[in-house]
């Protein structure tokens, strides 16, 4: 079965064919970032707009690299949510247009569910069950993974997701859109010796992270430093990019250990954007190898948003004959 997937949801154009015998055909993906960093963060009513213009020239280009016609296509799959609404119905829209035009069925499918099951697009996918950590811009969450839509909710945050505290945090140090990415640059240089951020809820049993108050010690730390004009010099501000990825860091990792402890599973799935951190997987990898235990990531470029990972669970979902009625969907709030 050949799908089209397709991913709107928030600041990527993202389009992928994905052949259930052969694998991925095509990925090709159109990024919003430089648009919306002038703005300090994704401007809604803009990203739809630049959805609008980009999607369908990317599906004709998405097609032409893997050199199929339209007609050879057997299904349709998009992003239903979460993300912003008005991105999410350009994806929609355009996706049950095409599909009632060449009589296939379409189907939307769970963003997050796309970035979870990410890993099974390279070479050596985890099985069933596994743990995996989900880390993004919009979600933090713990899921214990049985099969295809098997997913038990171990954790999440009760308030800002880790990309979020990223880009949070870069802001106040003056780093541009999207920080994660920067601020993990910056930390490189930074010394961590310095100053101690908390662990939040690590102290107590459970699964769940906070990491609104990570903002908090990012302005104190940064304000007590700042001149007459409200500048950091960049020692300054690389120790305290350290403090805070070290922060952030530890607590996912210290979690991710509970949960292979608490449930006895051996393989740990780390995705979303900011399962690219470069310190996060160096820490993971030490705790995994001490449990005999394997991560698993996907590729950089899958990490964050993309439209391979929505044609791959649209693929596996429409295979065994799930598809959408005739009413499009655009869901903005949607628990995995
Ligand atoms: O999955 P994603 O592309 O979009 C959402 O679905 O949210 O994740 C984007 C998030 C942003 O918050 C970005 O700052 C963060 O992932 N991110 C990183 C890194 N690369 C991207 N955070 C920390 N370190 C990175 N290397
Ligand atoms: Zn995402």
């Amino acid at each position: 079965m050949r799908v089209l997937g397709i991913e709107t949801s928030c600041d990527e154009t993202g389009v992928a064919l994905y052949d259930t015998d052969r694998g991925l055909l095509a990925d090709v993906l159109y990024s919003q970032i430089a648009m919306h960093g002038e703005y300090g963060g994704v401007v809604p009513e803009l990203a739809s707009r630049d959805h609008t213009r980009k999607l369908l020239p990317l599906i004709q280009e998405a097609l032409d690299a893997a050199r199929l016609a339209r007609d050879e296509l057997d299904g349709i799959a998009y992003t239903a949510g979460p993300g912003l609404v008005g991105a999410l119905m350009v994806g929609a829209s355009t996706a049950h247009g095409l599909a009632r035009a060449l009589n296939i069925p379409v189907l939307g499918v769970h963003h997050m569910e796309g970035h979870l099951l990410a890993p099974m697009l390279e070479d050596e996918p985890p099985a069933f069950p596994f743990v995996a950590l989900l880390v993004s811009g919009g979600h933090t969450q713990l899921v214990e993974v049985g099969g295809l839509g098997r997913y038990r909710l171990l954790g999440e945050s009760v308030d800002d997701a880790a990309g979020e505290a990223f880009d949070k945090a870069a802001k106040m140090l003056g780093l541009a859109y999207p920080g994660g990415p920067q601020v993990a640059r910056l930390a490189e240089r930074g010394d961590p010796r310095r100053f101690r951020f908390p662990r939040p809820m690590t102290d107590r049993p459970g699964l769940d992270f906070s990491f609104s108050g990570l903002k908090t010690h990012t302005l104190t730390a940064a304000n007590k430093l700042r001149d007459e004009a409200g500048e950091l010099i960049d020692q300054d501000r690389a120790d305290i990019a350290r403090a805070f990825e070290e922060a952030v860091v530890d607590t996912l990792v210290i979690k991710c250990r509970r949960a292979l402890d608490q449930t006895g599973l051996k393989r740990l799935v780390v995705a979303g954007g900011v399962s690219a951190n470069a310190r996060l997987r160096e820490r993971l990898g030490v705790e995994v190898a001490k449990r005999g235990a394997r991560a698993y990531y996907p590729r950089g470029r899958f990490c964050t948003d993309n439209g391979a990972m929505i044609a791959y669970v649209g693929a596996q979902r429409l295979l065994a004959g799930e598809r959408d009625d005739t009413t499009m969907r655009a869901v903005p709030r949607w628990p995995l």
